[in-house]
């Protein structure tokens, strides 16, 4: 297997873009990354997008955007597991370069969720659950993820001011990425008393509806060393891959997320490293159980224990490990199939000093961990400096 790198990222704001199309917002971050990486070639383009069908009315995707930047004729893919589609994209695009395929790739994740409107976008959301079990029932996922906070509450007694201590983190940091799409600076109380979504889950529990995209261009160690000659160095280290049961039911636990935890496990056996070892990490936030639940799956605390951390301040910036220094899916915002790809390009950003007012200081080693639906599949990548 080959060594991978990142040599390019690019990023747009992300929001409410009312008058930017699904392929200018995707353009614009495409091009950014190529530009950072010094070239207007590549071996391959993929594309993590979840809806375009249901939220802009556009399949066929791939062929469509290569156009846009004039690379028409460039072999080009979209990939999708829900809201894990960027995960999987900067996956592929390891895969093709580490088994020699590719010497250059362009990595890119779009979504563009306001075209729609909100019940619309719920209801695209909602195909990412399992129809037959949950959707035809009317539930969603605020209500979904209600449910495995309410069993993670019953098991270890997670409480509500701990889940709010993961909004009030996250948007603080947000605060400090100029891309995110909210600057709110909230405080435990806001949390509790903002509209309830599915009980135990407030508004401020959730990750909002988002469009954006984000790009990186990933290359094998040989042209990474000819193109970033004499500048900060990322590699891709370790790719972990898992699924689990769609249907909440179908599982043994609800307190744990299996796909989570088997894709930490791989990726942590590909790199030769375990959770001590990481600096920060970006983990999939979609609601704020989610952050906890993750932060347990991946082996940052004990099962249980990502309430009380969170609340004693160990994953904020400056604490023992910064978890979601961009702000996460909460304050950033979730773009679905844009989020593993800012996920990543997050932690290459740290990794190469770059961040900022979020830095975080000395950051050598750093984990991504990208979700679908309420933990159907999983995807994390570590990254080291090189
Ligand atoms: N966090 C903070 N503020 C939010 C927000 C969020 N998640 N969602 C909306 N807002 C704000 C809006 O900016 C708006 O503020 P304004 O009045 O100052 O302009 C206000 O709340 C109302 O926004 P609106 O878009 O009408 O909210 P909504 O009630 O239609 O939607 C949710 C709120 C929580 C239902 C929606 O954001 C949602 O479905 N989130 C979950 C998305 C999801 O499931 N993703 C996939 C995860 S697996």
């Amino acid at each position: 297997m080959r060594d991978v790198e990142i040599i390019g990222i690019g990023m747009v704001d992300f929001g409410e873009l009312w008058t930017d199309s699904l392929r200018s917002i995707w353009a614009g971050a495409a091009l950014a990354a190529l530009d950072d990486a010094g070239v207007s070639e590549v071996d391959l383009i993929t594309v993590g997008c979840m809806s375009p069908g249901l939220f802009v009315g556009q399949e066929h995707l791939a062929s469509l955007l290569a156009d846009e930047i004039g690379m028409a004729g460039v072999p080009a893919g979209r990939v999708e597991s829900a809201c894990a589609s960027g995960g999987l994209a900067v996956r592929s695009g390891f895969a093709e370069i580490a088994a020699g395929l590719a010497d250059v790739v362009l990595v890119t994740g779009v979504e563009k969720m306001t075209d729609v409107d909100g019940a619309d976008a719920t209801y695209a959301l909602g195909t990412a659950a399992d129809q037959e079990w949950e959707g035809f029932h009317g539930i969603t996922f605020p209500g979904l993820y209600a449910m495995l906070a309410r069993a993670h509450t019953a098991r270890y007694g997670t409480t509500r001011e701990q889940l709010a201590a993961v909004a009030v983190k996250n948007h603080r940091h947000g605060l400090k990425n100029p891309h995110a799409q909210f600057h709110l600076d909230i405080d435990v109380d806001a949390v509790l008393q903002s509209t309830l979504v599915a009980d135990p889950l407030r508004l401020l529990d959730c990750s909002p509806v988002t469009d954006g995209a984000a790009a990186l261009v990933l290359a094998s160690a040989e042209r990474a060393a000819e193109l970033r000659k004499g500048r900060p160095r990322v590699k891709i280290i370790g790719s972990g891959l898992s699924t689990d049961t769609i249907s909440l039911a179908g599982r043994a636990d609800l307190t744990e997320l299996a796909a989570v935890r088997r894709a930490a496990e791989r990726a942590y056996a590909m790199a030769g490293k375990g959770p001590g070892d990481m600096d920060l990490a970006e983990v999939h936030d979609c609601f704020t159980i989610a952050e906890i639940m993750a932060i347990e799956a991946c082996g940052f605390c004990e099962p249980g224990r990502g309430g009380p951390v969170t609340e004693a301040g160990d994953t904020a910036l400056g604490g023992r490990l910064p978890v979601n220094p961009s702000g996460g899916l909460k304050a950033k915002g979730h773009p679905v199939g844009a989020t593993g790809v800012a996920q990543v390009a997050e932690i290459a950003l740290q990794l190469r000093g770059e961040a900022g007012d979020r830095q975080v200081e000395d950051a050598t080693t750093g984990l991504a961990q990208n979700m679908g639906g309420s933990g159907g599949s999983s995807i994390v990548h570590i990254l080291e400096v090189v």
